[in-house]
């Protein structure tokens, strides 16, 4: 293969796509392929290739470059109760009206080390029911994160959102950094899961699914809100990024309760 990575010819790209997903299993096809092909060229210059071709034969021979490949390709920011606002609007209006009988069931979709899934924890402890009567589900594609997540060590930057009352009630302190308690860890499971490959949970209450769906393509995405619309149990919520909106929301069957909430509405129209 004598291709350059610039100009990237359709072909080549698409073949080195073929066999990436070949050799690690991650589908670059779903991801936005101009986005996709400025990342893959500032990381195979660092590694001193300058085609496709020679950027892939370093990954296939040296795994701390493929590491550093499934890094850039699934970039892990995150932060405890990201958008304060709207994590807000999360604890306030959004949990108390799911169901309050049944244990509430939520997943974190994309959930990188976990702070995502943490910050539900917290406010599902400071709503009326009890943190045991919640179970999340944290999923993500890369295992060191899902690893970082089991951990539940966050550094003071992760914690700018998070209130002194909060950080006393939900951490301990820990060389600098905040270790969450055992009690609220305890809520939640954490599992590899491809949002483009596995199947997924259902009769769930809650989705988060944020700041993932921006890397897929207009397709990608959505297959993947139906998708999340079926995992849904009527009444439940999906909680997207703040930068995202879902084009089709009517058309899929969810109701718009505010920007960045999708209601899948119970079967005899109540909300
Ligand atoms: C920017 S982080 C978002 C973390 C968190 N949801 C938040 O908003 O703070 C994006 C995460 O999506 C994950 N991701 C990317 N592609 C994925 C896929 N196909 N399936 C599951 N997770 C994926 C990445 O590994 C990364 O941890």
């Amino acid at each position: 293969m004598n291709s350059t990575l610039a100009p990237a010819p359709d072909l080549d790209y698409a073949v080195f796509v073929r066999r990436v997903l070949k050799r690690t299993g991650i589908d670059l096809r779903s991801y936005k392929r101009k986005q996709m092909e400025r990342r893959l060229r500032s990381l195979a210059l660092r590694y001193g290739a300058s085609t496709l071709a020679e950027f892939y034969a370093k990954l296939d021979a040296d795994p701390s470059v493929l590491e550093e490949f499934r890094k850039r390709v699934t970039i892990n920011v995150s932060e405890l109760l990201r958008n304060p606002d709207k994590f807000d609007e999360l604890g306030k209006k959004i949990i108390p009206r799911l169901p309050s009988r049944a244990p509430l069931k939520v997943w974190s979709a994309g959930c990188s080390y976990g702070a995502e899934a943490y910050s539900v924890a917290i406010l599902a402890c400071e709503s009326s029911r009890s943190g045991d009567r919640t179970r999340i589900l944290a999923t993500d594609v890369d295992e060191e994160m899902l690893a970082r997540g089991r951990e539940g060590l966050f550094s003071e930057s992760d914690m700018k959102n998070v209130s002194p009352a909060r950080r006393r009630r939900f951490f301990t302190p820990e060389n600098g950094c905040y270790r969450i308690r055992p009690e609220t860890k305890q809520m939640i499971s954490f599992q590899h899961h491809d949002l483009l490959r596995d199947k997924f949970p259902s009769d769930l209450h809650l989705i988060l699914c944020r700041n993932v769906v921006i890397y897929f393509t207009e397709e990608a995405k959505q297959r993947l809100f139906r998708e999340f619309f079926e995992s849904l149990q009527p009444g439940g919520v999906l909680f997207i990024g703040s930068t995202e909106r879902i084009l089709d929301a009517n058309e899929i069957g969810f109701e718009h309760l505010s920007p960045f909430f999708y209601l899948k509405p119970l079967a005899d129209g109540r909300e």
